[in-house]
């Protein structure tokens, strides 16, 4: 309960959702760092990664970038099952299904150390 999971820098965190952050899909990567089974993340909303310590803009601002058809980047903590925590470096986008649905894609790839403590430093501000 509440440390911190390590996890290699080869590692890619992908998940998928609908326009309003429904997750459709989840990586093998993510499953095992959200200590969630495949089943239970999908058709959930991606809140049920969220972590107490990101500050509802950080999310405001992700949401907004992404309706305006841009691109996001941030570094995020995310709570897993077991209230174990881990960063992330996420980049979401728009994009389609091959049968033109709109979804919204995030990749996500192991922080430095010092994003992480610009982001508790920023986040320490907006809270
Ligand atoms: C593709 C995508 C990926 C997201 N990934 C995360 C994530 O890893 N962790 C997280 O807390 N929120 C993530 N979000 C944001 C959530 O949808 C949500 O806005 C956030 O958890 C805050 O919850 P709230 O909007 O209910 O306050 C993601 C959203 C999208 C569209």
């Amino acid at each position: 309960m509440n440390k911190e999971i390590e996890y290699s820098d080869d590692m890619m965190i992908v998940s998928e959702t609908c326009t309003k952050g429904i997750i459709n899909y989840a990586n093998e990567d993510f499953i095992k760092m959200s200590e969630y089974t495949k089943e239970e993340l999908e058709g959930q909303p991606h809140s049920i990664l969220r972590h107490y310590d990101m500050p509802k803009a950080a999310f405001e601002d992700l949401w907004s970038t992404v309706k305006a058809g841009k691109t996001w980047n941030g570094i995020v903590k995310n709570k897993t099952k077991n209230g174990n925590y881990y960063w992330v470096n996420a980049t979401v986008y728009n994009s389609k299904t091959p049968d033109g649905k709109d979804r919204i894609i995030s990749v996500r790839v192991k922080p430095t150390k010092e994003e992480i403590n610009k982001a508790i430093e920023l986040y320490n501000t907006l809270k």
